[in-house]
């Protein structure tokens, strides 16, 4: 396999730390305006595929579709899901194995921004996506704070090293970067509607010093109401619509 998705694997194989980095009040916050939205669509009777699900969060609003499929590049992270309805699928999400147009939603969050090659993936969503279906993706905001903790990020692994960078972040794979909006233009434009928007428009440096801190989620509900702020929320949700 490629070294680059060994490493993906390698990084969630603890399954301990990525409880610790889900945890965290600033995930809390974008899992529960996440869940908020999801509610908004309608999984009845319908065909669902999250991808890169880790320990899914959703089940609940999946309860009466006609297949939930979750599935992961990760079997330790994905087998521990076994109490869940649904099909559990342990695959790359840039390569799907699914016919085209299979699903009604293709569901990605907070994983895009571990692709060695994020347009690969979105290629793969709009090709299994029926006509009608929806893609929800809410991953890392580059237009905004996060920006700078990547740049940061880089230069202490170059300094220091992923074993102490490790130690800084906890949960955390080296080659990670924020979703590229222009792909997701790119890929979906001339086939499909898209919505974007972002949330959380502060977030204290991901550090495990942090991992107790309310005081990014406190200051973003105040300034998310705020123009600019709103705009360069450190989480970005975009809804596609596939219309042929
Ligand atoms: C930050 S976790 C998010 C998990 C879950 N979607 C959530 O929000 O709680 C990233 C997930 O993406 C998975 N992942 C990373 N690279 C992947 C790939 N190429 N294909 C499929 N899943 C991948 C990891 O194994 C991990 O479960």
């Amino acid at each position: 396999m490629d070294k680059r998705l060994q490493k993906e694997i390698e990084a969630f194989k603890d399954v301990e730390s990525y409880a610790e980095l889900m945890a965290r009040p600033y995930t809390r916050a974008l899992k529960e305006e996440t869940h908020r939205r999801m509610t908004e669509f309608t999984f009845d009777r319908m065909r669902i595929l999250e991808v890169g699900a880790g320990i899914t969060e959703f089940e609940d609003l999946y309860k009466n579709s006609a297949l939930i499929c979750l599935s992961d590049i990760n079997f330790k992270l994905l087998s521990e899901n076994r109490d869940k309805a649904g099909v559990r699928i342990v695959c790359d999400g840039q390569n799907l194995p699914f016919k085209d147009e299979t699903f009604d939603y293709v569901i990605f969050i907070g994983v895009l921004h571990h692709f060695p090659d994020q347009e690969k993936g979105l290629a793969e969503a709009s090709r299994i996506m029926k006509v009608g279906g929806r893609s929800f993706m809410v991953e890392p905001h580059r237009l905004s704070i996060n920006y700078f903790y990547y740049l940061g990020r880089r230069l202490f692994l170059f300094l220091f090293g992923e074993k102490f960078v490790k130690k800084l972040i906890g949960c955390f794979t080296p080659d990670e970067v924020q979703l590229d909006v222009r792909a997701v233009k790119r890929i979906f434009r001339p086939t499909s509607e898209i919505k974007i928007n972002t949330m959380l428009s502060f977030r204290l440096p991901p550090f495990r010093l942090f991992k107790k801190a309310t005081l990014d989620v406190r200051l973003s509900q105040f300034f998310d109401r705020v123009f600019p702020f709103n705009k360069i929320g450190t989480t970005i949700f975009v809804n596609v619509i596939k219309k042929q």
